[in-house]
Formats: C-alpha cells, structure tokens, sequence
C-alpha cells in the first residue's frame, strides 16, 4: 500500500511542537500564535498571499533554532533556560540583555567562587556578540533550507532569514529595520510577543509591555491594532488550540505531500533533530537505514518498512526538551535530569500525534523506541507483547547505531563492540534476536546463526492481509484497502491461515495481537 497524503499543515504543526519544546515555549505556543497572527491579518484585512505568508512564518519561526546549540550551550549553560528568560525581555534595551546573559552565566558557574564568576561574566559579555551573531544567521539559514525542502516558496524562505530583526533595527543579524523588515516577520514578531508575554505577566501587562515598545521592536501602526483590538484578537488563546483550528486557518490551496515528499519532509526533521549536536550528526539517517533494511529482510511488508524509517528519522524529536547542557555532560546525569531525559520519547510521540496517513503509525513507533521486551526500558516500561516487530528493529537499530557513536560520558565502540553489546542485550532478553541479528547483518557484521524466519513463513502481504481481517475487515473490505480482488484477499487469507495453524478470523485475530501486528498506532483497519 503507498502511503496516504498528508496536509502539509500537519508537518508544520509537527514541527512547531518541537520548536515549542526547544525554544521554552509554552505549550501550543507556536499554534497560538499563529490563530493571533491570523486574526490580526483578518483586521489588517491582508491579501490572500499574505496571509499565507503569515500563517507559515508563525508556525515555523524557530525550526532553525536547533543549529548549534550545542554552541550557544557551552557558552551559556541551559539554553532553553536563557530563551525562556529572552522571552520575557525586550532584546533592544541593551540593560535588560545584559542582565539576562549575566543570569545565564550565574546559572551555570552557581558553585563558582566570586572572583572567577565575576571573570566569567567580564568574558562571556566581551564575547556575546561573536558568539551570538553567527549562531542566529545559521538559525536562520537552516529554517531557510529546511523550509526548501518541505516545499515552501522561495518568498516563505525570504521571511525565515529575517526572524530576529526588529522595525527599529536593533535586531540581529542584519540589524535590518523599517520596511526593509519583511511584513510577515514584523506581525508575527509582534503576535509572538503578545502571547509570551501574556503567558509570562498576564493580558494587562502584556498590552502596557507592548504599548512601551511600539514604535521599537513593533511597528506602531501594527502594535496599535493589536492594541485596539486586544481583547478579540487575544480572546481564547491562554488555552490548546487544536488541530483542527490551525488546519481551517490554513489559506487555500492546502498543501498535501505524496510519498515521495513525506519521506523528504521526515528527513528534514531528521536533520533538524541531529544539528542540535555534534555526536548526533547522522544520528537518525543511520538509524533509518538500518531498521529500514533489517525491516526489508525480515520481510515485513511495504508499510511497515515505510514506518520503521520514518519513525527512525523522527525517533528524538523529544529529545529537543531536554537542554543540550543535558545531553553534553560528562558525568552522570543526576536522578532528575534522567527522569527529563527518559520522557524524550513521550514528547516525541505528542510531536507527531497530529500528523496525518501513516503518522499514527509512525508516533507509535517513536513513542517505543527505548521499550525492551523484559520492561526494563522507557518510557511506559512496556513489555515483548506490546512490541511489534517493527518496534524490536527500531530499538535494536537504535541501541546498535548509538552503542558505534561517541557521547561526551564514553568513546564511540567499534562495530565488534557494539554487535556484543546488542548480542548481550539479547541474552538479557532486552532486545529480540531476530531483531538484532537482522540489524547487525545490515551493519555488514557476520551472522551468528541462520537469517531470521519470516513470522511463520507469512509473505509480506499475507502479513497486510492478517492485520486487516484481525482488525475486523472482512476480505471484501481487506481486499479493497489493500487494492486487490476479493478472490485474491481469500487466497491470501487460506494461505494465512494454514500457514499460523488457525481455522477462524478470531484464532487469526489472537495471534496477530500476540505477536504485536495489531496495537495502538499500527491498525491497518
Ligand atoms: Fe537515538
Ligand atoms: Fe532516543
């Protein structure tokens, strides 16, 4: 079965999640201010294009964000903590952005003795401005080329490099100002503010905060209509917004991505997740590709192997909660720092919850990804029954690939290294043996025992077939989903069915759940 299209709306609230999570947003912060922005264009009365313009900037303002952070972490310790505390500030009052890096600094050196403090702080202030310039322009360079691939227009491009500058040119990296300040850029500037601002110091605050900048960061025509209108504009936005209301706000023509673009547009994420750090550049990609291939040799069908790589391209998309401070430390993580590190695949599966098509399938998979089969593992602690055998590939690829990369607490370990150490997971009863050995055969590494069996000898398709009559479809219905003849999804199914040793769609049901082909996500129904 080829993959279902999907709107290409549901990426970029997919996306938008993420950026939430990495910038220290609140939740949904993205979505709501994208409806703001969009009611402000209605008051504004904007054209058609425009509009558009809007709607995508304001989804997509900060997925440049994750490059190089591991930069912006070493020279100011928590970097989600420094943007939530921008957020609060008006980045063109010079005081208030000294005293915010000041506070970055203390963060980090909180056990320092004063004397270096003080030190640290007189060097990271000289420093700031080498250190920040070139890491916003590549934040806004990688949202340019990320929104290249997921098909946005040139014009779209145009209003992603310019995501930091301000009407009274005290922005960065240009310090462009005036009209030279795309349109787009200064109202969604403006939205976004409006609602951090609400969020941190209330809606009274936030229009005094507002009325003070205008004519500064703000274009005083367009603070004055958020002003006037404050209360409509801004009504119902302290809450979700959901789904469905981003996509209605979407102008026409919508978007949809066929197969072929869904798979860049899953790769774009990937890159995206793997920029945040050096050691996990290519991180995702290799991962896909070696779940992807053990997935082909252990014969699963089509869309299954279409799964397990996009769930691979997105399997750490949660991981941008966690500060890259986290994530870059030497020593051992404290009990708190683990316990945010281990929700990683918790986040990632809300991230993609939303997308269209396969995206059940694929969130189902990224939300197992560090399960083991003896529930030793993370999040929910599930067990072998609630592993499908795409999940197992995905965790034994995952573990395998990770095992051959270097982290900053342990040396990268040689492919030898790294197969012992699946192996050793196996003996635990961790991970599935079929699994890792196909996994490691992908790897180029030699098979210790014979090729793993298909489940019961079942064909690719017959495996298609099993899970939609186990999900109810009678073989009419399967045979229609699966695009075939009814006389064909009847072959299939007596074949099936002698094939696993049952005589009844509820012995066929039983041992599809037993092997985990039908679970949450994975339906076919
Ligand atoms: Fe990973
Ligand atoms: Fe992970």
């Amino acid at each position: 079965m080829g993959a279902p299209a999907v709107r290409r709306a549901d990426f970029l609230m997919a996306l938008a999640y993420a950026t939430d999570l990495a910038t220290g947003h609140s939740r949904d912060f993205a979505l709501r201010s994208c409806v703001l922005a969009m009611r402000l264009a209605k008051v504004a009365r904007l054209d058609e294009q425009m509009c558009r313009a809007v709607y995508h900037q304001a989804l997509l303002r900060y997925i440049g964000c994750n490059a190089d952070t591991h930069l912006l972490a070493a020279a100011w310790g928590d970097e989600i903590a420094l943007r939530r505390d921008l957020h609060r500030i008006d980045m063109g009052n010079k005081s208030e952005f000294v005293e915010t890096f000041v506070r970055a600094i203390t963060r980090t050196l909180a056990d320092a003795p004063p004397a270096e403090l003080a030190k640290a702080v007189e060097r990271g202030l000289a420093e700031a401005a080498q250190v920040n310039i070139p890491i916003l322009s590549g934040h806004c360079e990688v949202a340019q080329r990320i929104a290249e691939r997921i098909g946005l227009s040139e014009e779209l491009r145009e209003n992603l490099g310019q995501i930091y500058e301000r009407w009274d040119g005290r922005g960065l990296p240009r310090g462009l100002s005036g009209n030279a300040v795309r349109f787009p850029v200064r109202l969604v500037t403006l939205a976004q503010d409006a609602i951090a601002l609400t969020d941190i110091h209330g809606f009274e605050s936030m229009t005094a905060m507002i009325a003070k900048r205008a004519g500064g960061a703000y274009e005083m025509e367009l603070a004055e209509v958020l002003l006037t209108h404050a209360e409509t504009v801004l009504a119902g936005l302290d809450g979700p917004v959901d789904r469905e209301t981003i996509l209605a706000l979407e102008p026409a023509p919508h978007a949809f991505l066929d197969e072929q673009a869904c798979e860049e547009a899953y790769l774009a994420i990937a890159d995206m997740i793997d920029m945040r750090m050096p050691f996990t550049f290519g991180h995702s990609r290799a991962v896909a590709a070696l779940a992807g291939a053990a997935a082909k040799q252990m014969g699963l069908p089509a869309s299954d192997i279409r799964g397990v790589r996009w769930a691979a391209y997105t399997h750490d998309i949660g991981e941008l909660a966690v500060p890259v401070s986290t994530w870059m430390r030497a020593r051992a993580l404290t009990e708190r720092e683990t316990d945010a590190a281990r929700l990683h695949p918790y986040h990632g599966e809300r991230a993609l919850a939303s997308l269209g098509g396969d995206g059940p399938i694929v969130a189902a998979l990224v939300q197992r990804h560090h399960e083991r089969l003896d529930g030793t593992g993370y999040h929910r602690n599930s067990r072998g029954p609630d592993l499908s055998p795409a999940a197992r590939i995905l965790a034994a690829a995952e573990a395998f690939q990770t095992a051959r990369e270097s982290r900053p607490h342990r040396p990268a370990l040689s492919d030898q290294a790294a197969a012992a150490k699946v192996r050793g997971a196996v003996k635990e009863g961790r991970l599935c043996p079929d699994a890792v050995e196909a996994v490691l055969t992908c790897a180029g590494q030699r098979a210790r025992r014979a090729p793993p069996k298909r489940l019961a000898g079942l064909t690719p398709r017959e495996i298609e077939v099993l899970r939609l009559i186990a999900a109810g479809n009678t073989a009419k219905e399967a045979a229609s989903k699966l695009d075939i003849a009814t006389k064909t999804a009847d072959n299939h199914i007596q074949s099936l069915y002698s094939k696993i040793g049952v005589t009844t769609r509820a012995g066929a049901a039983l041992y599809a759940l037993e092997r985990g082909l039908v679970q949450q996500g994975i339906s076919s129904a």
